[in-house]
């Protein structure tokens, strides 16, 4: 504030860091986002002001128009904010109080400590529903790539070395249950943020007769919060919603990954469609994944944001602090992110085929049924461990001579164990190896199919 005596010998040495303190202390440029949640939790404040007497029927109703109007000139873009005045509560409150006298009273039992609580849990609220359709959409996407190719084959990895088949529908369904966890995690933090803190005030409530389970019951929550010290001052549901979206992104980046290692030529299981890929500026051969590697590049910062609010949060005494006013746009950002990225992934999955040839050819080598050929003699009797050192010498056997391991003749076989009978060869069929992994979870066609079954039944509703 320039005091007095400034303002006698010049105002240009109060104007300056008066100047950028404002710049330096307000947030309107990033909160006026919550303009629609303050304006709806003004609305039920001021009808439940008008319930308990404070403010008349005409007093009530001549506010929530005012309100009403100005919501609507912020949605077109009309509304001038202003700097001067700090944040999204006092531009909106301000306006109201020009045009209606009777909004002087609206901040009654109000402070915008509570306010600010309330506007970003009716925020994440929103943001939690919205991220949980786009988790569907994704979830649908790669099942809809699932099952237009449900019969194709690849190697699973480990290690990233050619580990054992599997049906490619079934590696794509490991991240439809990956992306249902986040959703039902999504639900459980949903429960935590859905209870109204306003009627907290700056940090003891009031002494008025607030009716805070009618504004609850406005606004949907489930129920008012219990300690107006903590109310005011912990953001623990947005930073579950920042953790439950740093899983998200992790998981987003596998996927990610995959996709990128599928679309390379040495892959070369998948092609992108030509929308969804970027060209080099120098080497014109080149059609690369960037909307993956951007994807996988994104999580970065949806795990800063993580730490940034668990880093704003982890010192602050007792109760509202300005700090809390930092964890907006880190907020706002992994919304942001989480929606964009899931978005154009779940469309460049329904713009991406298989390479039927590649998948194939990939997942005919032999040495992915090695384990297979230890089973088969598992079944004759002979322990595992045996059986899978005398598998390992056969494959060093068919890496000494250069040959696969089903070109080995039947004498190899037999000559490191007498188990070994010609219906050895049917071990190498990987369609019939495929087949008998019916355990629960595991990728025999039966399976997989009634896998794709109980997801299109569950995410078409
Ligand atoms: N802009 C502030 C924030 O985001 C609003 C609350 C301000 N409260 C206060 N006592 N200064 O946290």
């Amino acid at each position: 504030m320039p005091t007095k005596k400034h303002a006698t010998w010049g105002g240009r040495f109060t104007a300056g860091p008066a100047e950028a303190v404002q710049r330096f202390t307000e947030s309107v440029s990033f909160d006026h986002r919550l303009a629609p949640y303050d304006i709806r939790g003004s609305i039920a404040h001021a009808k439940m002001l008008a319930k308990i007497g404070v403010l008349t029927r005409a007093e009530c109703a001549a506010i929530v128009k005012g309100l009403d109007q100005i919501g609507m000139e912020i949605a077109a873009g009309k509304f001038k904010w202003r700097a001067d005045l700090e944040d999204v509560h006092m531009n909106i409150e301000s306006e109201l109080t020009r045009r209606v006298p009777a909004g002087a009273k609206l901040h009654t039992a109000r402070s915008r400590n509570d306010q600010v609580a309330l506007d970003v849990r009716l925020f994440v609220r929103d943001q939690i529903r919205l991220v949980q359709g786009d988790l569907r959409d994704l979830q649908w996407s790669l099942l809809m790539l699932a099952s237009a190719n449900d019969d194709v084959i690849i190697p699973g990895y480990t290690h990233l070395q050619r580990a054992q088949p599997v049906l490619l529908a079934h590696h794509l369904l490991a991240y439809v249950e990956m992306f249902d966890r986040d959703h039902s995690r999504l639900t459980d933090a949903f429960k935590r943020t859905n209870v109204c803190p306003l009627g907290s005030g700056a940090i003891a409530g009031s002494t008025l007769p607030l009716d805070r389970e009618f504004v609850a019951k406005e606004l949907g929550f489930d129920g008012v919060t219990q300690n107006s010290m903590d109310a005011v001052s912990d953001r623990d549901f947005i930073v579950e919603f920042l953790a439950d979206g740093a899983l998200i992104a992790m998981h987003i980046s596998r996927l990610a990954e995959d996709l990128i290692l599928w679309a390379s030529a040495e892959f070369g299981f998948i092609r992108i469609a030509d929308a969804y890929t970027t060209g080099s500026s120098l080497m014109p051969q080149k059609k690369n994944p960037d909307i993956a590697e951007l994807a996988r590049g994104k999580t970065a910062r949806v795990y800063g944001n993580l730490v940034a609010l668990l880093t704003l949060l982890k010192g602050l005494p007792m109760t509202y602090n300005r700090d809390l006013q930092e964890d907006k746009e880190r907020l706002f950002d992994t919304a942001d992110t989480l929606r964009s990225t899931l978005g154009v992934l779940a469309d460049m999955l329904l713009n991406t085929r298989t390479v039927n040839e590649h998948c194939e050819a990939a997942a005919s080598d032999p040495a992915l049924l090695a384990t297979d050929l230890a089973d088969y003699l598992v079944k004759k009797g002979i322990p595992f461990r045996q059986a899978h050192h005398i598998v390992g010498a056969l494959v060093a056997e068919a890496e000494k001579l250069g040959k696969p391991l089903n070109a080995l003749p039947l004498e190899t076989f037999r000559a490191l164990s007498p188990k070994f009978g010609s219906d050895v060869r049917q071990v190498f069929d990987v369609r019939r190896a495929l087949a008998a992994r019916t355990v629960t979870g595991a990728p025999s066609p039966a399976n997989v199919l009634r896998q794709l079954k109980r997801w299109e039944k569950m995410l078409s509703k």
